[in-house]
């Protein structure tokens, strides 16, 4: 039984004051169950006062994006080794606004997931098509390529460990959804496409993420569907109620 993990990812938004009153209001009623993982996914200069709010708490921090050299000439950059220090637990890797605007590729991505384990951190890796590959009919090659490239060199035990967010890229922050039916077609997908590069226990153990216009007023449609399994919200994440809601849903 897979359990649901709710990532809330708040890209560059909020000064630190918004980010700790964030924390404040939610650490508490983060509900302590087996059914639901609850992230937020700050900006770097945010993680060590959230962290350390965390702390013991069933709020985990995630950064939203490492360098995946250890420490080194990289100005500018944050390294897994960095992150593991302050007590981060997840890092997204490979989301489409880094692909687009900064560069990210398969290739960066997969060193990324590499080095996020080689440091005990877990990685929300990224996939998703753009309107025009879905247009095209290119939806399901296209996330397939994704997902082999992201976990090239892991091992069964670190896929299984993977977090696998599909967001399309046409649905981020327009207020589309794909349908649930759509979504869980192609997070099914990605299931068979860790099935094939792993084994079937493999498969039913990862974790898929739905991303994209995800909201308290269809995040329960879309986690009722058989390979959802979570999901990772931008805008609907930025506000304590909404991501309350959010978690509740998949408790
Ligand atoms: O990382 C989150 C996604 O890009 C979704 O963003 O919920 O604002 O559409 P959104």
């Amino acid at each position: 039984m897979r359990k649901n993990v709710i990532a809330g990812n708040w890209k560059m938004n909020k000064v630190l004051s918004e980010a700790n009153e964030f924390v404040d209001a939610v650490i508490e009623k983060v509900p302590n169950s087996d059914n639901v993982e609850a992230i937020v996914c700050a900006p770097f200069v945010y993680l060590p006062s959230l962290v350390e709010k965390a702390k013991g708490t069933n709020l985990k921090v995630a950064a939203q994006n490492m360098h995946f050299e250890e420490n080194g000439a990289y100005t500018g950059e944050v390294s897994p080794v960095m992150l593991k220090d302050l007590g981060v637990t997840h890092v997204v890797l490979g989301h489409s606004e880094r692909r687009e605007y900064f560069a990210e590729t398969d290739e960066t991505v997969n060193q990324k997931t590499v080095a996020a384990f080689k440091h005990g951190l877990t990685p929300i890796v990224c996939v998703g098509e753009t309107l025009e590959q879905r247009e095209a009919n290119e939806t399901m090659s296209l996330v397939e390529d994704q997902v082999k490239k992201a976990v090239a060199g892991l091992s069964n035990e670190q896929v299984a460990e993977t977090i696998i967010a599909y967001e399309p890229i046409w649905a981020i922050g327009t207020g589309k959804t794909a349908s649930s039916e759509d979504a869980n077609e192609v997070c099914k997908h990605i299931r068979n496409v860790v099935k094939e590069v792993t084994s079937a226990d493999t498969a039913d153990k990862v974790i898929i993420q739905y991303g994209g216009s995800v909201k308290p007023a269809n995040v329960e449609e879309l986690l009722a569907q058989s390979d959802i399994d979570g999901a990772l919200v931008g805008g609907a994440s930025l506000e304590a109620d909404s991501f309350l809601q959010l978690v509740e849903a998949g408790a």
